[in-house]
């Protein structure tokens, strides 16, 4: 892990490399970052996402955006300062679990592309995969699971991102999905192929599904 300067705290150094975990597990970590509305189907893809992998014997974990409200981020809310803290400390998460060697999938609505900017940063942009879950807004404020866009219409929810707070897109995803034209199954085997597991060589043979 990088060493950050800091005035009054100082970085204490471990004796287990980068490398070291990255061998023990077989397999070179990295961030999947999904962004989008709503109800577009971030929360849907990553656990799917993560159960394939876990098929393929790949140490993977899900940071969720309403999972990580109800503890370490249950202090904030949702004006866009609160919104930048919460990103901020969920890359701060995902950094260390790439350092100690685990693929992270990360479903948040990470609305504003600063702060999405900063995720990058801290968690270092070698390791970030960045996914614009790009389903229609229409078709989001239907599917309405959680019925919170009837809520927000309504006025009960306020900085409700589509309907009363901005969603900036990403100029440059490394994969975009809209969930209308694809099955969650076609789309999590485009999201492997973005993580070019078949390409990353310290994993081990995917073990047989059954
Ligand atoms: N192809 C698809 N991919 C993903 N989700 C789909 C698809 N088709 C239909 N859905 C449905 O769309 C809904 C997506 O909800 P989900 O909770 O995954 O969204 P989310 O982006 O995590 O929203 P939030 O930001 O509120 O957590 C689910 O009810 C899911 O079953
Ligand atoms: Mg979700």
């Amino acid at each position: 892990m990088i060493e950050r300067e800091l005035p009054l705290v100082t970085w204490h150094g471990g004796k287990v490399s980068h490398t070291e975990r990255q061998t023990l597990l077989r397999q070179s970590p990295m961030t999947i970052w999904l962004t989008g509305l709503s109800a577009s189907g971030k929360s849907t893809l990553a656990f799917a996402l993560e159960r394939e992998l876990m098929n393929r014997a790949r140490a993977c974990y899900v940071l969720d955006g309403d999972n990580v409200r109800h503890g370490l981020n249950r202090d904030l809310g949702f004006l866009a300062a609160d919104r930048a803290e919460n990103i901020r400390r969920i890359a701060e998460v995902a950094r260390l679990m790439n350092d100690a060697g685990l693929i992270v999938i990360a479903a948040f609505i990470s609305p504003y592309r600063s702060d999405r900017a900063v995720a990058r940063n801290i968690i270092g942009a070698e390791y970030v995969r960045e996914v614009y879950v790009n389903t229609p807004l229409a078709v989001c404020e239907a599917r309405d699971p959680k019925g919170l866009y009837r809520k927000a219409r309504a006025s009960k929810i306020a900085d409700f991102t589509g309907v009363s707070s901005p969603y900036e897109p990403p100029e440059q995803p490394d994969l975009t999905i809209d969930t209308a034209q694809y099955s969650v199954e076609d789309t999590v085997a485009r999201l492997l192929a973005v993580m070019h597991m078949e390409r990353n060589l310290m994993c081990r043979e995917p073990m047989p599904l059954n």
